[in-house]
């Protein structure tokens, strides 16, 4: 054998294996929960469709316009430039989907929870659905939903079993608009499947998409577990509704005493009148929970006491609230968030509007497709401030000039406690 030059052959290097494909998540219903979780997951290296059925919202996101207060243009442009998120009303998007998740919402009418809306999302999707796949409910619901109403409707059409042929089980959402500190990536993820395996691939879902996932035993637990967060809020915030109205013609200041009662190390957690409550309505049936009801009924009383109240401000300046000028701070339910839905502010506006003020509204943060078209919205100047008989603060967004308002309106009644001045009352 003549020896040949012989190259000192490159260190071999077993091949990379193929990157495996991204997988597709397809999250249903594009709004305040839908589009966050989407562009997070797209962020989060998944290919992403949103399927949501309002057209228009779809050709708005299209577009790079995000509509949904908290989210950024950049934030929805980004997601849109990376190639991994496209809006789509077509269900057909859905098609070859390995994670979908559904957040269409639940509307309370006359006291009914309507879950219509997750059974015709459960129902369009369900051709879609493969061998492995995962699904996801994190529509707020009454316990049983996942299991009850969601599992037979998409076995049914895929002839899948839950559990087995693919992967079932529910997540509520924690958004909490307008907070910087506690995001939808910051904010543990509480989730659970309908068995160990359904679980384990909710679970390896939304690991990848926020930093702290909690896995109870059930759907049902993981759908009371909402509920149980809701009514908290509403029971404690009626609470001291209520302890407001009562105690505040005695002289007593109830945010001074919760503020000093917060002071207890344990036991504690401080919450703060206002007009009402807003957002979504509770998903259980009228007279299902006592508490949750008679909540209700004290914060959906809360509009007309600052009614009630603003008229008797007027009239003590000698001003009917009949003919007045208002000027009203914030429709939104929730400080520095545009989520108009169930807001008590704009219970406030229909109130004083029935009494004959004529009502001028700010809201900054809101959509202004979805701005009340009876209600006239400008923008909060000195001047504005100055021509009103009354400046009423419903919701404390942080932009607004507390220190001009007070300064320049001759009377501001404030239903959060964000005004000082001599012409400032408070709720
Ligand atoms: N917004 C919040 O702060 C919040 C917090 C916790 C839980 N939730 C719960 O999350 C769910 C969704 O709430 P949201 O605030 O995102 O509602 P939203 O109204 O902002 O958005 C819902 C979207 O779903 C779309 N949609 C409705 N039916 C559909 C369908 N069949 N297929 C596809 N799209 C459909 C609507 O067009 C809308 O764009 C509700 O159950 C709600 O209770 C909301």
């Amino acid at each position: 054998m003549t020896g040949t030059a012989h190259t000192p052959a490159a260190p071999s290097v077993p091949h990379a294996p193929p990157t495996p494909p991204a997988q597709h998540v397809v999250v249903i219903g594009q709004g305040h929960v839908g589009l966050p979780l989407a562009l997070r997951a797209a962020e989060a290296g998944f290919t992403v469709t949103g399927v949501d059925t309002d057209e228009q919202r779809v050709k708005r996101l299209t577009a790079g316009d995000p509509y949904v207060g908290d989210v950024p243009a950049e934030r929805l442009a980004a997601a849109l430039d990376s190639g991994r998120y496209r809006a789509s009303a077509d269900y057909a998007d859905a098609e070859g989907f390995d994670i979908c998740v559904i957040t269409v919402p639940v509307p309370v009418r006359d006291g009914v929870p309507d879950r219509g809306g997750i059974e015709a999302a459960g129902r369009a999707v369900a051709p879609y659905l493969r061998p492995g796949a995962v699904v996801v409910l994190e529509s707020t619901t009454a316990p049983g939903t996942t299991e009850e109403l969601l599992a037979p409707l998409l076995e049914e059409t895929s002839g899948l079993a839950a559990g087995s042929g693919f992967h079932l089980g529910y997540s509520p959402e924690r958004t909490d608009p307008g907070n910087a500190r506690w995001t939808l990536e910051t904010t543990p993820k509480v989730v659970s499947g309908v068995n160990v395996r359904s679980l384990l691939a909710v679970d390896a879902f939304y690991s990848r998409v926020v930093r702290h996932t909690v896995p109870v035993s059930s759907p049902r637990t993981a759908e009371l577990t909402k509920i149980v967060e809701d009514t908290f809020r509403q029971v404690n915030i009626a609470l001291v509704n209520e302890l407001a109205t009562v105690t505040g013609p005695l002289g007593a200041d109830i945010r001074e005493a919760i503020e000093a009662a917060a002071t207890k190390p344990y036991g504690f957690l401080p919450f703060q009148p206002g007009p009402g409550v807003g957002g979504h309505r509770l998903p259980v049936a009228r007279g299902e929970l006592r508490f949750a009801a008679l909540a209700d009924e004290v914060n959906g009383a809360m509009p007309g006491r600052v009614a009630d109240r603003v008229t008797a401000g007027l009239a003590a300046r000698g001003t009917a609230v009949d003919g007045s000028r208002v000027l009203l701070l914030g429709l939104a339910y929730k400080r520095n968030s545009g989520d108009l839905r169930e807001s008590p502010a704009l219970a406030v506006a229909a109130e004083l509007t029935a009494r004959g003020a004529r009502v001028r509204a700010v809201e900054p943060h809101a959509d202004p497709a979805r701005l009340p078209a009876d209600l006239l919205c400008v923008e909060l100047t000195y001047q504005e401030a100055a021509a009103a008989d009354v400046v009423v603060v419903a919701t404390d967004h942080d932009v607004f000039d507390y220190p001009m308002l007070a300064r320049a309106a001759p009377y501001v009644f404030d239903t959060r406690d964000r005004c000082r001045g001599g012409s400032v009352e408070r709720l």
